[in-house]
């Protein structure tokens, strides 16, 4: 792998539900120009997912799969990025350990997600030591492969600059190992579900990327749209539109700026207006659909691809190991 950077960058999902349009629009597009510059990690964090399912962990097993399947068929390369199961890398549960007797309580205590996450997900007690833990688990998966680049949304801001944190105090007790991780910020755009609400998960309320062109048609043509447009011949505002933000990332510009001004001066209808988001959403993903049936009549192949991705990964962090242990003592 000879890239023109010599930079390491790691990301990483955790496999709770299947891939949707939101992880396309704020990563895997993303994902897909940084494997063509950079040494990248992709990982499937299936500890992180348990931290949160530990009760409904069954699950976990089938949404890796699903993720490698919608990652390779989306075009990550195994030949241009090295794809990873975070539990099936032993290392990241020993640094993730060790990094954990040097961090104050404190520094885990303020992070606002802790506080956040128990108050929003309901019917899941996420009070426990290892969901306290989850920002040092996401420091070790980053500086296991001495990534120096870290490409995530705003929401993970926090987390990152505790990696940092954690990285600093790391180094400066043990000596100069781990480099300081950047993140780098990745636009993610605010995807409104078919409820008109966030798409989120837990509302139930998302357009997967497996999904057909007739389950697209069928989730977004009843979407609701801007309340001014009650009749086909009230005008209505596209940024007050939760179907809109569907088409700023996923129609072109040209394109969307002519139906943003037939919206605007009722020239066209909603139903107009969603077709042709329909049909962009068609085009981007019949590609992705095909290549996805055949993975999916080749179980082994994609499982193949893993356990090739995880040995690529294994020696690198067996390797960091060996120097973590040594610099320590231990
Ligand atoms: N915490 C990240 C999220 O919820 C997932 C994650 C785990 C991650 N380990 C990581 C992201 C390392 C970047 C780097 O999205
Ligand atoms: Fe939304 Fe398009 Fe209808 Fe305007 S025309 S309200 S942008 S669906």
């Amino acid at each position: 792998m000879s890239k023109d950077s010599d930079k390491i960058v790691f990301s990483g999902m955790r496999p709770t539900g299947s891939p949707h349009l939101g992880h396309l629009a704020g990563a895997l597009r993303n994902w897909l120009k940084l494997q063509e510059e950079y040494t990248c990690y992709f990982c499937i964090v299936t500890w992180h997912a348990f931290s949160s399912e530990y009760q409904n962990s069954k699950s976990i097993q089938q949404f890796t799969f699903e993720y490698a399947v919608d990652w390779l068929s989306i075009g990550l390369d195994p030949n241009k990025c090295v794809m990873l199961v975070q539990s099936d890398i032993k290392e990241h549960a020993e640094l993730f350990l060790l990094l954990s007797m040097t961090i104050p309580l404190p520094w885990l205590q303020r992070v606002p997600t802790f506080k956040e996450m128990q108050k929003t997900i309901k019917g899941k007690d996420l009070n426990t030591f290892g969901f306290l833990g989850y920002p040092v688990l996401q420091t070790a998966d980053i500086i296991l492969y001495k990534a120096s680049l870290v490409p995530v949304g705003e929401d993970q801001a926090y987390h990152l600059e505790l990696a940092r944190e954690i990285t600093r105090r790391f180094n400066r007790f043990y000596g100069e190992i781990f480099p300081e991780p950047q993140m780098l910020l990745t636009e993610v755009p605010k995807l409104a579900g078919t409820d008109g609400r966030k798409m989120s998960n837990s509302l139930g309320n998302i357009i997967y990327l497996k999904d057909s062109a007739e389950v697209i048609r069928k989730k977004i043509t009843p979407m609701v749209t801007d309340v001014r447009r009650k009749k086909r011949t009230d005008p209505g505002v596209p940024e007050d539109c939760p179907v809109f933000t569907l088409h700023k990332a996923f129609v072109p510009r040209e394109k969307r700026d002519e139906l943003a001004k037939g919206c605007l001066t009722a020239g066209i209808g909603c139903l107009d207006c969603k077709n042709v988001l329909i049909e962009a959403l068609i085009e981007l993903l019949s590609p992705f659909w095909d290549k996805r049936r055949e993975y999916i009549k080749h179980p082994d192949t994609v499982r193949d691809i893993l356990q090739e991705g995880n040995k690529k990964a294994r020696e690198v962090a067996a390797k960091t190991m060996e120097e973590v242990r040594r610099a320590i003592g231990i």
